[in-house]
């Protein structure tokens, strides 16, 4: 390999290390947003401002997003299970749950 090979190749090594760090970020960032338009399929229930619609179901307004996507993650995996939220914890994403999570966890 000649030196402009050499320096090409470390180039686009470097490239692509760089893609794949900035690509973890943004898979990893959650994002209000985004959050906020997927949990359009929650607002039939839980209300748009994450104050429920009913008095039997929870409010989410108020909670912590942590708290969120914990209870998210385990109605996906089954240790916690629930008729109407299994179903739609399952159809998420893990990014989903941390920006719909992000999202409820912002409302006071
Ligand atoms: C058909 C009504 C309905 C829809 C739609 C719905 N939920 Fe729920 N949700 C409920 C009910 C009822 C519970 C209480 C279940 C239980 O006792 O575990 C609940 C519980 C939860 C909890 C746990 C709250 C706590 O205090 O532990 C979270 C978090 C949650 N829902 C988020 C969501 C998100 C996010 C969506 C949209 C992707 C969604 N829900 C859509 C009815 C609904």
């Amino acid at each position: 390999m000649n030196r402009m090979n050499l320096r090409l190749s470390s180039v686009v090594l470097g490239a692509g290390v760089y893609a794949a760090l900035a690509v973890g970020q943004v898979a990893n960032a959650a994002d209000i947003q985004m959050g906020k338009e997927k949990a359009k399929m929650c607002f039939s229930c839980h209300g748009e401002n994450g104050q429920a619609i009913l008095p039997t179901y929870p409010n989410l307004n108020g909670q912590s997003a942590q708290y969120l996507e914990i209870a998210l993650k385990a109605y996906k995996n089954g240790s916690r299970n629930d008729l109407m939220m299994a179903p739609m914890a399952k159809v998420l994403s893990d990014q989903d749950i941390a920006n719909i999570s992000a999202y409820f966890g912002s409302l006071k």
